[in-house]
């Protein structure tokens, strides 16, 4: 009886650690009034199947004049996609249509709104240097941060 209730009691205690960690695949990401992500550093966890990036967009400002966008590159790639992003304009996002060096990335949305996007981990090779950026004109060199992994 004792090691039934036992075997009871971690059955139970797996449920519960299995949706606590369900929640630890969901990123939630602020952009600021003052032109600035909530944070300088995205955690992914390597167990998640699936992560969710959900992004929202301080003040009253349209897309168009204060537009936000969170992509997810290797650093070594960041300027080079920035650089290609505006070329590509708001109508694709500020982000090169089909870049296959963007692993993930939101579309632009400006203040009040809010937009969500999936995506595995194992699209990430963890051995190398990942970040976050907002790719709209002008902003990636304040609203950027480091991608850790764990
Ligand atoms: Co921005």
């Amino acid at each position: 009886m004792e090691q039934l209730v036992k075997k009871i009691s971690l059955i139970l205690l797996g449920l519960f650690a299995t949706s606590v960690y369900a929640g630890d695949c969901d990123i939630n990401l602020e952009a600021t009034t003052a032109m600035a992500f909530t944070t300088n550093e995205i955690i992914i966890k390597k167990s998640c199947e699936e992560v969710t990036i959900n992004l929202k967009v301080n003040g009253t400002l349209s897309r168009t004049v204060m537009g936000h966008n969170v992509v997810f590159t290797k650093k070594a790639d960041m300027d080079a996609v920035v650089k290609d992003g505006i070329a590509a304009g708001l109508n694709n996002n500020y982000v090169k249509a089909k870049d296959k060096r963007v692993v993930v990335a939101t579309q632009v949305i400006g203040g009040g709104e809010s937009t969500s996007v999936k995506f595995k981990p194992i699209a990430f090779n963890t051995n190398e240097p990942y970040v976050f950026f907002c790719s709209f004109p002008g902003h990636s060199s304040i609203m950027k941060g480091n991608v850790k992994f764990n």
